[in-house]
């Protein structure tokens, strides 16, 4: 598998992907070079500056994860990524302390107007009175969004004594509470705030969010600090306001177009402190993402849960522990379903039996669905797109828990129902991590769902295995591996054979002309 790395990442990421892929570091692409290259690669990794847009992502023919280095998505167009089956995965931690103490060095070089008076000495010039601040202790400290970054802002704001006002309707009460935070609206901490800090996501709802309605509001005299996003604050309004005084003076990392540009109006204005997108850049933070990032696309390309993909739903680890190990045979067991049925799919039941009904099971539902879709789809169907997948094309998929042993300490069971029947598989692990089907359509079985399967329910009588056997060994397919099941009514069994390769559709019409099979069918694992 190739890998593009399309913007600048510490070389410790690149070299953790070249361990097990090949990669091409290729810098500063103009957008149309990148849609002319992304088909060949397997795995992109960017920072903010690339922007992975719909036409990058409808042009890549083998992508399956874009990875980036750093918290913000904004800069990939995750619908369609997601509509593509493609993993979007970020590295949400390893800047976070990067850009708290950055927040907090604006906020201060802010009150203190260092930049300015660095300026003004370093001209030969002596002015004392001219650069006299403010203090930040006994200051109300307005933080709009308390996750990582907002929380750490919170707790070093409070170390400098500062009273602290959050908004964030994300957050509950009690949360904000035993961080020793007071959660309260948007429109009081504007009117309150001494210090307002931003640390939101860029969102449809975020977009502007300080505005000249906004800046209407501020007690006057704010001072504004933001190393969220750009496109959060209205850069032509805040210019405006700092001209008329309304606020004092404001401190700015990221911009709505980036590079800034040249006629972008907080450039003239002497209150403000800019740098330019430096709130990651740190050593120590760079290395993190970069190493975060790479981790997360090696497992990924490993086809391994990514607990940092942005576009599947969230699984704790501690819930990952639990369900990991049955990912495998749950997609098996889809698999297998898929082939017992016929007819127009239209609802996937998986039930839950056992300890593992206590844990959120949907990624392993996704997994059913994946196995499940996957042989009879042109398009790769992955943990991303299976439930869009399903969705799309009207199939209900439920699950059903029930703390009930069921003969086994845990047991997965899948039910399709089609317009022409219902089939079952249950399936569950032998050990620690051996898959194992145990029942397939009311049949006790045990097969362990690798290579190709042929199925076979036929009449229980003697020399129906023979019979199979002779026709395999006459085309040369060599048997893995045989078992008979027996139904829980006499008169049928069903016999499940393991082949070592696939079974050409003259030697699958013999055996279904044997008298005595009831149907015959070949399930391919390795169809995933
Ligand atoms: P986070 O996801 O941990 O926190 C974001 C918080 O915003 C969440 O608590 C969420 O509930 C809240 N939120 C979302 N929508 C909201 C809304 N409409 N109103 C109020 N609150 C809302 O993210 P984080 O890691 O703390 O990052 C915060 C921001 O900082 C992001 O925009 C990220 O891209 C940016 N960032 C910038 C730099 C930089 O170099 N300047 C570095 C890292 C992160
Ligand atoms: C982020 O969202 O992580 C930051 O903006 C940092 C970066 O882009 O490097």
């Amino acid at each position: 598998m190739k890998i593009l790395v399309a913007d600048p990442v510490s070389e410790a990421g690149v070299a953790l992907l070249r361990q097990e892929h090949k990669v091409d570091v290729k810098l500063k692409l103009p957008a149309e070079e990148l849609i002319r290259l992304i088909p060949a690669y397997g795995a992109l990794v960017v920072r903010s500056e690339t922007k992975v847009t719909k036409a990058v992502i409808e042009a890549a023919d083998c992508l399956k994860v874009i990875g980036r280095a750093g918290v913000g998505v904004d800069n990939i167009d995750v619908e369609a990524a997601t509509r593509r089956g493609i993993i979007v995965l970020n590295a949400p931690e390893g800047n976070t302390v990067a850009a708290t103490e950055h927040t907090l060095a604006m906020m201060l070089a802010l009150a203190r107007n260092i930049p300015q008076a660095h300026h003004s000495l370093a001209q030969g010039e002596w002015q004392r009175g001219k650069f006299t601040g403010v203090e930040v202790r006994g200051k109300t400290l307005g933080i709009l969004g308390l996750g990582r970054i907002g929380t750490g802002v919170a707790r070093r704001g409070a170390a400098m004594e500062m009273r602290i006002l959050a908004y964030d309707p994300f957050i509950s009460e009690e949360q904000a509470k035993t961080l020793g935070i007071e959660l309260t609206e948007l429109e009081e901490i504007l009117a309150q705030a001494d210090f307002l800090t931003l640390h939101l996501p860029l969102t449809a709802e975020t977009r502007q969010l300080l505005n000249a309605e906004a800046f209407q509001k501020v007690k006057p005299g704010i001072r504004i600090v933001n190393c969220a996003r750009g496109g959060i604050i209205d850069e032509a309004a805040l210019a405006r306001a700092i001209e008329a005084g309304q606020v004092a003076g404001a401190a700015i990392d990221v911009f709505e177009t980036e590079p800034v540009r040249p006629d972008n109006p907080l450039l003239k204005l002497d209150r403000v402190v800019l740098t330019p997108h430096l709130g990651a850049s740190t050593a120590e933070a760079q290395i993190g993402v970069a190493v975060d990032v790479a981790e997360g696309i090696l497992l990924a390309l490993r086809d391994e849960p990514v607990l940092t993909a942005v576009n599947i739903a969230p699984v704790p680890g501690h819930v990952l522990k639990v369900i990991k190990p049955y990912l495998d045979v749950a997609e098996k067991m889809g698999c297998l379903a898929i082939h017992l049925a016929d007819g127009r799919l239209t609802e996937v039941e998986v039930e839950y039996n056992g300890e593992i009904s206590e844990v959120e099971t949907r990624m392993l539902t996704t997994a059913v669905l994946k196995g499940i879709f996957n042989p009879i789809l042109q398009e790769p169907v992955n943990y991303v797109n299976a439930p869009g997948v399903a969705k799309a094309r009207g199939i209900r998929a439920r699950e059903v828990k029930s703390k009930e042993p069921a003969n086994f300490a845990n047991l997965i069971t899948v039910r399709v129902r089609t317009d022409k029947g219902r089939h079952l598989v249950a399936g569950t692990l032998f050990g620690k991590e051996e898959g194992r089907i145990v029942m397939i359509d009311g049949y006790r079985v045990d097969v362990a769902p690798q290579g190709w399967l042929l199925l076979g329910p036929h009449t229980d009588k003697p020399g129906m295995i023979g019979k199979v056997g002779t026709i395999l060994g006459e085309y040369d397919i060599n048997i893995a591996g045989m078992q008979v099941g027996r139904t829980e009514t006499a008169g049928t069994n069903i016999m499940a054979v393991a082949v070592e390769a696939d079974v050409p559709t003259p030697v699958m019409l013999k055996l279904k002309a044997l008298e005595g099979i009831l149907g015959i069918k070949l399930v391919n694992f390795n169809a995933g």
